[in-house]
């Protein structure tokens, strides 16, 4: 049998796929609004790249040299502060396999990205759940659950589902606060759709050791299934870490996807500002239809809603429109949408504003 930890989880969920609502439904039109997708697609000079593909029969070079050098030059680090991963979920794993055993604590906000809890239960170790507030951070409680059982803290920003980022006053607070022999993980999917002058969290490394920040080419760079993701840290911490690694967790496919995407200023540049004119229009519709919203800095929002959340879900689900539940995202009356293309964004909202009809009777 596997050990009773394994025993006790639930399955992980994704978001729904746009193949089972077809079946599902017999609908032609699917707007996928649910897993924070890209809503362009990929980066195209991550497929130019890709269209370069030659040696697949050979072992590649697993220390990835170039695609190192680039992301970390971009930060003014070298090639030995940068973790590379199967997507930046693999690096959630091997940091709690890393740092996480019976015994051990790791410290995380609920409702946020849920594969901390999960990657903390299975060591064994104990997950010890901080509420957000109005959706955002409770630094205060965070820094009274640590203890000198706590190995990790993880922190997500923008946070995932709520959409809320951390300020300058904030960070300084938990950087001078936090004790030196707890691991911060800053987990910053959704970097690039941040406001322009949000804090510059990857010079923390270089103040703070035991500081790693967690990035993805899954995001803004359109590639979810390509599998990148990377993280920052000071060279001792990244040293463990590509130690646990799995030799070849990421493929020759990924790094040259990765690598070519990493030119895309232009792709980037579009990304976010047809993310800020989603932004700007869901916003405004939700105000319109009375629908509380947190502020977010991020591609999507937690909007409430007027019934149970996964009714809501599984109302617009067959108008063909996915989102995800609040209910499955331990925030219960809201629903989390993907900021869209204009087109999306528009099917959304008509199909919302036609259930609130019904809903509110
Ligand atoms: C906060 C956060 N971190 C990490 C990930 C995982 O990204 P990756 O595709 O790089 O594993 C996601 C994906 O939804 C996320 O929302």
């Amino acid at each position: 049998m596997p050990r009773s930890v394994v025993r006790a989880l639930a399955p992980y969920k994704a978001g729904t796929s746009i193949g089972e609502v077809r079946e599902r439904f017999g609908l032609e039109r699917i707007v996928k609004l649910a897993s924070n997708e890209n809503p362009l697609g990929s980066s195209p000079k991550a497929l130019a790249a890709l269209a370069h593909l030659e040696g697949l029969h050979l072992y590649l070079d697993d220390a990835h040299l170039e695609l190192k050098t680039a992301l970390a030059g971009r930060y003014g680090l070298s090639a030995e502060n940068v973790v590379l991963g199967h997507g930046s979920n693999e690096l959630v794993g091997l940091i709690a396999e890393m740092l996480l055993e019976p015994g051990r604590e790791a410290v995380m906000a609920t409702p946020s990205f849920q594969l901390y809890r999960l990657a903390t239960l299975v060591r064994g170790a104990a997950a010890v759940e901080v509420p957000l507030v109005e959706g955002k951070h409770d630094l205060e409680a965070m820094l009274a659950a640590v203890t000198e059982r706590t190995a990790l803290m993880f922190l997500c920003d923008p946070n995932n589902p709520t959409g809320s980022a951390l300020d300058r006053s904030q960070w300084e607070t938990l950087l001078t606060r936090l004790p030196s022999h707890v691991t911060l993980v800053i987990d910053r999917a959704y970097s690039e759709y941040m406001d322009a002058d949000a804090p510059d969290v990857t010079a923390f490394i270089q103040r703070r050791p035991k500081t790693l920040v967690l990035r993805t080419m899954s995001k803004i760079y359109g590639l979810a299934s390509l599998r990148v993701g990377y993280g920052f840290g000071d060279t001792e911490s990244i040293g463990w870490l590509d130690r646990i690694r799995l030799p070849f967790n990421v493929s020759l496919p990924a790094a040259l996807g990765a690598r070519g995407a990493l030119d895309d200023d232009a792709f980037v540049r579009r990304s976010i500002e047809v993310n800020e004119a989603g932004k700007a229009y869901l916003g405004a519709a939700f105000a319109r239809l009375g629908l509380r919203a947190y502020p977010t800095q991020a591609n999507f929002f937690a909007v409430e809603v007027p019934v149970e959340a996964t009714r809501a879900y599984e109302a617009l689900l067959e108008r063909g429109i996915i989102v995800r539940s609040g209910d499955a995202l331990h925030m219960p009356g809201r629903l989390r949408v993907t900021i869209g293309i204009p087109e999306e964004n528009r099917a959304f909202i008509a199909a919302l504003e036609e259930l609130l009809v019904q809903w509110r009777g």
